[in-house]
């Protein structure tokens, strides 16, 4: 398997408190079954001051450590980056790292309250040519009165990663009613541990797998904890990536992102074409374009 977000590396975050706490999980990880594993600190201003470059040294040099252990784990750079409207700029100076320096990243959006322009933030994010994958939207606090943005941003684009644990009830019941939810309804791109140490938080991806196996069979579980997530290490370009669904109905599971996208492409156009919603046009103002010149963008974004 492979683990697209964990906060492994040592002393940097709330994750591992130290590096033998870090070898623990790393430990922890590989007999659970993860082959490759993404160390995502959090990048938070004002709290994580956390960069490219430094989480790259970091990585090497807690990989350099597992080779001496004999840890059979491989680690990529990554972070758990807090949603910004000044991301794309950060992405393309290296201040945020993307997923193993591919077109993928995770965007962690306030736990507490919907941020405002929330469609915006990720628009940007999109038009400058990177897949945002926004991290464990069962956990939010605001989703159950925001759930209609979490389909848009699904609908434009978005990629959703919801936690192993959340399906296993470690968060507890509205975390396991809507990671069910999402599963269920197709919405979910990729599932990870988020794992911040080797107690209650530590990385338990084959459960996570094997609960959502009993749900959409072992096939999508499967692509939940493996094909998709190799699919971002390898930078594949989204739409060759099967889109999230179920086995058993062979609805999505079967099918490429962009056949899904068009099979659910009325409802996406009413988003951000027919609609041209309110956030799409404050970012058309604000980049001096057309809303369709934007569009064709993003069209062109999943059409390589
Ligand atoms: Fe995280």
């Amino acid at each position: 398997m492979i683990d697209l977000h964990c906060h492994m590396l040592p002393g940097i975050d709330d994750g591992a408190s130290n590096l033998a706490v870090a070898v623990e999980m790393a430990r922890l990880a590989a007999e659970n079954g993860v082959e490759t594993q993404a160390c995502t600190p959090h990048i938070l201003p004002g709290l994580y001051h956390n960069s490219g470059p430094q989480i790259r040294a970091a990585t090497e040099s807690l990989q350099k450590r597992l080779d001496e252990e004999g840890v059979p784990l491989r680690l990529v750079v990554g972070a758990d980056a807090h949603l910004a409207p000044d991301m794309p700029e950060k992405i393309r100076s290296g201040t945020i790292p993307t997923l193993a320096d591919s077109r993928y990243l995770l965007v962690e959006p306030p736990h507490h309250v919907a941020p405002p322009r929330l469609d915006d933030a990720f628009f940007r994010i999109l038009v400058a040519g990177h897949v945002p994958i926004l991290t464990h939207p069962e956990r939010l606090d605001w989703i159950e009165s925001h759930y209609p943005a979490i389909v848009r941003l699904f609908e434009a684009g978005v990629w959703m990663q919801v936690t192993a644990g959340s399906l296993l009830g470690a968060f507890g019941r509205r975390p396991l009613y809507w990671a069910e939810r999402m599963l269920s309804e197709g919405r979910v791109h990729i599932l990870a541990t988020d794992a911040h140490g080797v107690g209650r938080r530590r990385p338990a991806l084959a459960q996570g797998r094997d609960a959502a196996a009993r749900r959409l069979g072992a096939e999508e579980a499967r692509r939940l904890v493996y094909d998709r997530p190799a699919a971002v290490i390898a930078d594949h370009p989204p739409n060759r990536v099967p889109a999230p669904g179920f086995d058993s109905r062979g609805a999505y599971g079967s099918m490429t992102a962009a056949q899904s996208r068009e099979g659910r492409g009325r409802r996406s156009e009413g988003v951000v074409h027919g609609g041209e919603t309110r956030s799409f046009r404050a970012l058309e103002r604000r980049n001096g374009g057309g809303a369709r010149s934007l569009l064709d963008r993003l069209r062109a974004l999943f059409s390589e």
